[in-house]
């Protein structure tokens, strides 16, 4: 099997999605057929949704987050937490996934480009994203408890980043001054991602425009396969820990 050509000057990008979660049980998107449990990503999954049926949006992610419970980070997330304490900020991991499963694994340099699945933040003050793990109490939206101070009602929002919704500007100010400054030394790795969703999909391009090598390591062949310099189809919690070289985790 290859090997990940890391020397002392390489500067790694990684990008995760789904796929890197699967072997610890959580279900990837799209094999679900576009369905999300059952539930149109329009109706539970975009801010349209949310105004037009909060208490439907917090069952739904009241759901996904009891779904964490006794979820437990794989190999895959070992081994880039592993190569993450070698590298230090010669280091940059952005995730797609909300599930926290990276930090779990002790990544710190982590971006999570969509949210995270158990932060709340308010839908119309601006008080910073919150820890907030509960499940969903049937028939209740949870409210924000600074605007009740303040004698106004808003309701929370899972601080996820919904279809149609623009990502956090500083995140993508960090990827960017990342990949312009390791340039030649960039080496981009994205992992179990369906390569369909931007601005995710075309980091594969960013590397490739200041002469970084990119690699893929997918189950299957995605949909932005040919813009990829070297593809390894397979498990991600099998095949990682010998692509960077770290070896197998713990046992616990
Ligand atoms: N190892 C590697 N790859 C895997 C594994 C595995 N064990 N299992 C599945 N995969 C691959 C699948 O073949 C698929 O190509 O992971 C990919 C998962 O694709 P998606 O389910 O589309 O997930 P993702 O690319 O993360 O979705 C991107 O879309 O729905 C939105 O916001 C949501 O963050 C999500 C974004």
């Amino acid at each position: 099997m290859k090997t990940l050509p890391l020397t002392d000057d390489t500067r790694l990008l990684v990008l995760t999605g789904a796929g890197v979660s699967a072997e610890s049980g959580v279900p990837t998107f799209r094999d679900a057929g576009g369905l999300w449990e059952g539930h149109d990503v329009r109706e539970v999954a975009t801010p349209a949704g949310f105004v037009r049926d909060p208490l439907l949006v917090w069952r739904f992610y009241g759901e996904r987050r009891r779904g964490l419970d006794g979820i437990v980070p794989n190999a895959a997330h070992h081994a880039l937490a592993s190569i993450e304490r070698r590298l230090g900020d010669r280091f940059l991991l952005v995730t797609q996934n909300i599930d926290g499963l990276h930090r779990a694994a002790g990544s710190e340099r982590v971006i999570d480009l969509h949210g995270d699945l158990m932060r709340s933040r308010c839908s119309s003050c601006d008080r910073p994203p919150f820890e907030d793990r509960q499940a969903y109490r049937p028939g209740v939206a949870p409210m924000c408890g600074r605007c009740k101070a303040a004698g106004q009602d808003a309701l929370l929002r899972p601080d996820i980043v919904w279809f149609g919704e623009i990502i956090d500007r500083r995140f993508l100010d960090r990827i960017e001054a990342f990949t312009l400054d390791a340039g030649r030394r960039l080496v981009f790795l994205a992992i179990g991602t369906s390569g369909l969703v931007h601005p995710a999909a075309a980091l594969v391009d960013a590397a490739r425009t200041v002469g970084g090598t990119s690699w893929l390591v997918n189950a299957e062949a995605p949909a932005n396969v040919d813009r990829f310099d070297h593809v390894v189809l397979g498990a991600a919690g099998k095949l990682l820990p010998e692509l960077l070289g770290v070896g197998e985790p713990p046992a616990v």
